[in-house]
Parts: C-alpha cells; sequence; structure tokens
C-alpha cells in the first residue's frame, strides 16, 4: 500500500515510513513530505516507472569519471562504501556505461564482494552500436561480464549512437529477459531534435536527458514528452558537473530553501531537479560517502512546489 500522491507526483513508501518510526496516522495527518523533512530514519520520495508502475527512489547515483579506478584499496574503499550504503540508505539507480573507462568493472568487482545486486538497479549504455549492431553487441556482452550480472535493470543507446541499429537489439534482449527496461540517452541540446523525434515514434521505457536549475532546456521539450509518452526520465549533470555547487560553495542558505528541510546547496539542486514531475530519478555524480548522505537527503522532506522552483531559479540566475 502506498501513501497518496502528492501534488508533484511524488509518494513516499509506507513500509519505509513505518522503518523510519513513523506511523500511519502521523503520516497521513501530515503534509506529503512535512514529516520527513529532518529525520534522515525515514523514507525516500519514490517514482514509479509508467511502463511498469515499479517505483524507484528519486535518488541515484552516477559513476562518470569518479568510478574509473584502479584496484588500489585507497581508490576503492570509498566506492564500496557508497555502493553499500546506496541500498541501505534506502537508494537504488546506479548509472554507469561502458566508455566510462573502468567504472563498470569497478562497479561488478564490489557489487559481488558486497554481494548486493539484487538490491541494485543497475543503468547502463551501449555506444559501440554506432559501427552496426554487431559492435553494440559485443559491448552489450561486455558489460554484462564486467559488472558480473545476468541482466541490466536498465539499458540505455548512448547519445543517439546507432539508435535504429541498436532498439530492436535491446528489445529482442528484453524478451529474453536480459534486459529489464530500455532507453536512450543525452547529455548534448544539439541532439534533442533527434532525441525526441526518436521517442515520439517508439517506444521507451526511460529516456536519460541532463536537467538542472542552471540548465533546464530539457522543459521545453523533453520532458513534457516523456511525460506525454509515458517515459520514466533519468537526469544527468544535476550538478552541472559540480558547476551549481561551485557557484554558490559556501554562502548560506536562504532560510525559504532551510523551511523545505535543504541544508546544503547539493539537495537544493537535487530538489529543484527531481521536483519536476516528469523527473523519476537524478543521478548525481557520488563517489564519496558524505556525499551519498547527502545527496540522498534531498530525497526526504517537502518538495518546493511551483512557485519555490521559481524562486530557485531567480536565486541561481542571478549568480
Ligand atoms: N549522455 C549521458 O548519458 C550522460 C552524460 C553525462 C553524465 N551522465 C551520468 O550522469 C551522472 C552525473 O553527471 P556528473 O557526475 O558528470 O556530474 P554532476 O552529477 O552534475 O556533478 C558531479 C560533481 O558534483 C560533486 N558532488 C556530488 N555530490 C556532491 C555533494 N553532495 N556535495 C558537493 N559536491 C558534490 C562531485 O564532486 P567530486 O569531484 O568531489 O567527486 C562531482 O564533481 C554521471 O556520473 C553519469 O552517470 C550521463
Amino acid at each position: 500500500m502506498r501513501l497518496p500522491e502528492t501534488m508533484t507526483g511524488f509518494s513516499t513508501d509506507r513500509r519505509r515510513l513505518l522503518a523510519g518510526g513513523l506511523t500511519l496516522g502521523a503520516c497521513a495527518a501530515l503534509a506529503p513530505f512535512a514529516a520527513l523533512a529532518t529525520d534522515l530514519r525515514s523514507g525516500l520520495a519514490t517514482r514509479p516507472i509508467p511502463s511498469s508502475g515499479e517505483r524507484l527512489p528519486v535518488i541515484g547515483i552516477g559513476t562518470a569519471r569518479r568510478f574509473d579506478v584502479d584496484e588500489s584499496e585507497a581508490a576503492r574503499a570509498p566506492l564500496r562504501e557508497v555502493l553499500r550504503e546506496l541500498p541501505r540508505l534506502g537508494g537504488r539507480v546506479v548509472d554507469t556505461a561502458p566508455s566510462y573507462g573502468r567504472a563498470e568493472t569497478v562497479i561488478g568487482d564490489l557489487m559481488a564482494e558486497l554481494g548486493n545486486r539484487d538490491e541494485l538497479f543497475l543503468a547502463t549504455k551501449v555506444g559501440a552500436g554506432r559501427g552496426g549492431a554487431a559492435a553494440g553487441i559485443a559491448e552489450m556482452e561486455g558489460s554484462l561480464r564486467r559488472l558480473r550480472t545476468g541482466r541490466f535493470d536498465l539499458l540505455m543507446v548512448h547519445n543517439l549512437a546507432g539508435i535504429d541499429d541498436m532498439l530492436p537489439v535491446l528489445r529482442e534482449w528484453k524478451a529474453a529477459g536480459r534486459i529489464r527496461y530500455l532507453g536512450m540517452s543525452t547529455s548534448f541540446d544539439s541532439q534533442y531534435a533527434d532525441f525526441a523525434a526518436v521517442m515520439a515514434r517508439e517506444a521507451l521505457d526511460f529516456v536519460q536527458v541532463d536537467y538542472a536549475v542552471d540548465n533546464r532546456n530539457a522543459e521545453d521539450r523533453i520532458l513534457p514528452l516523456a511525460a506525454e509518452r509515458g517515459m520514466a526520465v533519468l537526469t544527468n549533470l544535476p550538478f552541472g558537473r559540480g558547476r551549481v555547487l561551485q557557484a554558490f560553495g559556501q554562502r548560506p542558505l536562504p532560510d525559504w530553501a532551510k523551511e523545505l528541510g535543504i541544508a546544503s546547496w547539493a539537495q537544493f539542486a537535487l530538489k529543484f531537479v527531481v521536483s519536476h514531475p516528469a523527473v523519476t530519478v537524478a543521478i548525481p555524480g557520488t563517489a564519496r560517502p558524505q556525499y551519498l548522505v547527502d545527496n540522498l537527503a534531498a530525497g526526504r522532506g517537502p518538495m518546493p512546489d511551483a512557485a519555490t522552483r521559481q524562486r530557485m531559479i531567480d536565486l541561481v540566475a542571478r549568480g
């Protein structure tokens, strides 16, 4: 059983709320997220994947660059901690790609050590299809080996590479149970028109696109189209590779943001992203345990309404 959807399209998982020490009566008596604002033991907000209804916590992790590390314990220890704590704190989604250097291998090794593959929602990509379906299939087989898994939770065609050759392959793999959900990803405005055209003609479970408080071009076409077409949305670059955080860094948060339970600029940036009703999960690049705790907290507590979202945009635009 789930608690009712809020105006922003969120619901919160009852089991996690109860595990967090809140009674159902207490939850129902409160505004949807008010009771959770400062309670780190309580549940993360979730959104459904439209094609199945399966719910995902709205904050996941991205693994570009920072998971491309060697086998040394010094390099791997914080990443192991992140992958151990992600599901313990209620998160699930891990976004990676074969083009992120050693990231898939590192994730595969660490998941095997931790024995927590089934607690995670593994999303990866295929880019080699630009050289034809056979090259794409070889890359997908390699990803399964590197991730040490029998199936992907989500496989996306990366940056539209060989999209027409690869979507039929992804559908075959899905039918065979080697992929649970399929989709495509981009982070380039220059691809949006072609991306939208594929969204309009193909049935996809997911799309992934760049979206941040200071990078909102996806709002024009991609996010409304995803909602219209029933596609879940992963959002990459929620901090603009750190741009938002560098700009605001040590400045104090405004009081109106603190009232939303926002305790850091990372949470400010993430609450903006996940409060867009078409966004299913944000995937901030997260390679430090303290970042994980910080970022997941953005999935708890009240969410900004339309007026507050505009206030966030204005604040960031003023610089
Ligand atoms: N086309 C595509 O499909 C595509 C393209 C781009 C990205 N992606 C995916 O999206 C993910 C996110 O993008 P990204 O990692 O490039 O950029 P990002 O999430 O916008 O920013 C990551 C940066 O934010 C910093 N950070 C993270 N959490 C923080 C916190 N709580 N407090 C302070 N700083 C924090 C990290 O710092 P440190 O430097 O200290 O670690 C890192 O430099 C990628 O990892 C990847 O999985 C997909």
